[in-house]
């Protein structure tokens, strides 16, 4: 069994060897590669994103972090969206900046994104998903299993909403802890 130290800081996703892709179907959800893409995920945060005084967002050398992996989503060969992971510790990872072309929303493209990027956060070895939710986005994210949970670290805008979801069901979750619930 492998026991982590309640401190470890987790390893960046530069310096593992699990996936950072990930295709299904005729999406693909990937780095960005070359000049275009990069310039492609920029434009689709410049059109969808606001920073806390409700600019346009800035261009963001964080993506460049090893601990955080900024990913397009490919929709036979067109960028149609963005999001990137964060890894906050061993077990949880936060989505941030998701958004999708303003001309490909309501296509599907956004729970496709979404499903996704949990199944990239999974293989990462994340059992909970975590993101500060803009008020508008809410009841998609909702849509697709979200739930208000506590989380510390400040939300980005003042009317956002902490939402999660455990990638791990609840029932297999109670199963795993109960022998060390009874043994307590
Ligand atoms: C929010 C966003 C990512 C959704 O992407 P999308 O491609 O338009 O969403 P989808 O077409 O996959 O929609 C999936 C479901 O969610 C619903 N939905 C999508 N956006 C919604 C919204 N803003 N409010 C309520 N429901 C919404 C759709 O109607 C659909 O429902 P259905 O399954 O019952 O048909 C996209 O609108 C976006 O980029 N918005 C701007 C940036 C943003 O707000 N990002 C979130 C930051 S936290």
């Amino acid at each position: 069994m492998t026991i982590f130290a309640a401190d470890a800081r987790p390893q960046s996703f530069a310096a593992d060897a699990r996936p950072h892709s990930l295709s299904m179907l005729s999406h693909d959800l990937r780095p960005p590669s070359g000049d275009a893409e990069w310039a492609a995920l920029r434009r689709i945060q410049r059109l969808t994103l606001r920073d806390r005084a409700g600019r346009p967002y800035p261009a963001e050398p964080k993506h460049l972090d090893p601990d955080r992996l900024a990913l397009v989503l490919v929709y036979r060969g067109t960028v149609v969206g963005t999001v990137r992971l964060d890894r906050l510790d061993e077990t949880r990872v936060a989505l941030r900046h998701v958004a999708i072309d303003p001309a490909r929303q309501g296509e599907g493209h956004g729970a496709q994104l979404i499903d996704m990027a949990e199944a990239l956060a999974s293989t990462q070895g994340a059992v909970e998903v975590v993101l500060h939710a803009v008020a508008s986005s809410v009841t998609f994210y909702e849509k697709l299993g979200y739930r208000a949970v506590d989380w510390n670290e400040p939300a980005e805008h003042a009317t956002s909403i902490n939402l999660g979801k455990l990638l791990v069901a609840p029932s297999v979750l109670r199963r795993w802890l109960e022998p060390y619930a009874a043994a307590a």
